[in-house]
């Protein structure tokens, strides 16, 4: 039988919802193979449960959390549900091939979720509790439940429900901080009180869960651990609802360096957050602010010139960490427009990358355009490339070519050509600016109603001649998509970037037509 994940006493279980809370932010939704590959890295890693996904919610989380439960080696992969027998029965079906399996099932519990969300009586969902731990015991024997707005709910209640809970079968209780609104004393207390209260809490592993809305995520999860907590659910690059989650890098780099006064460990290989904070941004289209904890670009930059004196004498003056402790190598020249296909392989495995065949062909020929174009190309060039391919591989628009008229005289004038569907369609506009015109244009070839809710342009490395990395996100009917791009060209890189929101919004209304079809 499937058994529990158990904890030693200060063995911290991680627990990434990254593909689940995470992705459920507006705006970072994943493909099927953006995921698998987020979940291949996480379980590599040393994550010890990968929540991955919602199964009920759709039938492509149903699809992801059934894949990636086929293919993960090591970690347990857990499917989310409400308290239903459909959620529940969803999720056992889609965690069933998975080695080790877990289903998490929660309800809220405080006052105002209860009265206001549910319209239930705590009576009801006291019942729920029940019912739902011991449905979820019939697939697997490792069950987690969720008190919803833990943090918030009354003592008594919780304690009843926890108790409860614990008695039908569940081997984990998660105690969300679930509107961010904790901080760490209370948060840490709230696990003294259930563990003291409780009278058969020995028998389950406690666990935080915490949103980032007043920017106490990390300090709350620490602080839950040193309540009691042995678990830890967090995101990579604290992705998540919101402010976001809890950052996995954050929680797991805090534990290693501060052991001194926290004394835990977890099993994750440090080395590897870099990549998977690249990964995970890159799959999501969110990009990670310059000065983010562990895997901003500047987490190990030093610019001030006492700094760099401090840092030549002994790195320990400013680095608490080791840039390799986090997988942060110092940028390396790599190749020019001699290197051939060998080479580049080579270099992709080095950058922990494969392609396959067809993949790697178009990737390669992207890269000899580039050195062509570029004097330096660096690994984090070849990082954009291949990220760009994966994430357009397969669309039905594609940028052919762009011609943009700038500069003081006015006004910007944009010619565009584009592949849709098979057949180049060209046109020109103006607008308030290069990017207004070039987005012009493109509206007039596929028109739309998406609003631009943001544009971000940054450097992928130093230099004029640095590709330039374009963010975009495109909101239409609330729901919202991003694209990312990288050229040297940033005009190119924009309406790149701007397609490939535009394809995901296409493939939505593909899928949403798809289910109105198979709904008739
Ligand atoms: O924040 C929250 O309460 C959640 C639960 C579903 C665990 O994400
Ligand atoms: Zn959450």
């Amino acid at each position: 039988m499937n058994a529990p994940v158990s904890a030693p006493k200060d063995r911290i279980v991680i627990f990434d919802t990254t593909l689940r809370d995470g992705e459920q932010s507006p705006g970072a939704s994943m493909t099927l193979s953006e995921k698998l590959q987020v979940a291949e890295v996480l379980d590599e890693m040393g994550v010890d449960v990968i929540e991955a996904g919602f199964p009920i919610a759709s039938n492509g989380d149903f699809e992801a959390v059934s894949e990636i439960a086929k293919r993960v080696k090591n970690a347990t992969v857990c499917g989310l549900a409400r308290a239903s027998n459909n959620d529940i029965d969803r999720a056992g079906e889609a965690v069933k091939h998975a080695e080790k399996r877990r289903i998490h099932t929660f309800i809220s519990t405080s006052p105002l979720h209860m009265k206001y969300k549910l319209q239930m009586e705590p009576e009801t969902v006291y019942e729920k509790v029940i019912a739902s731990v011991t449905r979820a015991r019939q697939w697997t024997d490792d069950v987690e439940w969720s008190a919803e707005d833990g943090s918030r709910t009354e003592h008594d209640f919780l304690c009843r429900c926890v108790e409860a809970a614990i008695k039908a079968g569940a081997t984990t209780i998660n105690i969300p901080d679930t509107v961010g609104y904790a901080v760490p004393e209370e948060y840490a207390a709230l696990f003294q009180m259930l563990l003291n209260r409780v009278p058969n809490a020995d028998k389950a592993i406690f666990s935080t869960h915490c949103h980032d809305d007043l920017g106490l995520a990390v300090a709350n999860s620490l602080a839950g651990i040193s309540g009691g907590a042995r678990q830890i659910e967090c995101t990579i690059n604290g992705l998540g609802e919101r402010a976001g989650n809890a950052a996995l890098e954050e929680v797991v780099m805090a534990i290693r360096t501060r052991a001194d006064v926290l004394p835990f460990a977890t099993g994750i290989k440090t080395p590897m957050l870099t990549r998977a904070s690249k990964l995970v941004s890159n799959a999501s289209a969110f990009p990670v602010q310059y000065n983010k904890a562990i895997v901003g670009q500047n987490a190990f930059a030093h610019e001030s010139g006492i700094h760099q004196d401090g840092m030549l004498k002994n790195a320990q003056t400013y680095e608490i960490m080791r840039p390799d402790d986090v997988g942060v190598k110092s940028t390396s020249l790599v190749m020019g427009k001699h290197s051939g296909r060998h080479a580049f392989k080579e270099k992709l495995k080095d950058l922990g990358i494969e392609l396959g065949d067809n993949a790697l062909e178009d990737a390669f020929r992207r890269f000899k355009d580039l050195a062509d174009k570029k004097k330096h190309v660096f690994d984090e060039d070849i990082e954009a490339l291949v990220s760009d391919e994966m994430e357009n591989a397969g669309e039905r628009v594609k940028v052919m070519a762009l011609t943009v008229i700038a500069g003081t005289a006015g006004p910007q004038m944009a010619t565009i050509t584009l592949d849709v569907d098979g057949t180049h369609v060209t046109m020109m506009s103006n607008g308030d600016g290069p990017v207004d015109a070039t987005f012009n244009a493109i509206k007039k070839i596929i028109p739309h109603e998406a609003t631009l809710r943001l544009y971000q342009v940054s450097a992928v490395t130093e230099g004029t001649d640095a590709q330039a990395e374009v963010f975009v996100r495109l909101e239409e009917g609330g729901k919202q998509v991003t694209g990312k791009a990288a050229d040297t060209d940033t005009l190119v890189s924009s309406a790149k970037a701007y397609i490939s929101a535009l394809n995901k919004l296409y493939a939505k209304r593909d899928r949403a037509n798809a289910r109105e079809v198979a709904a008739v």
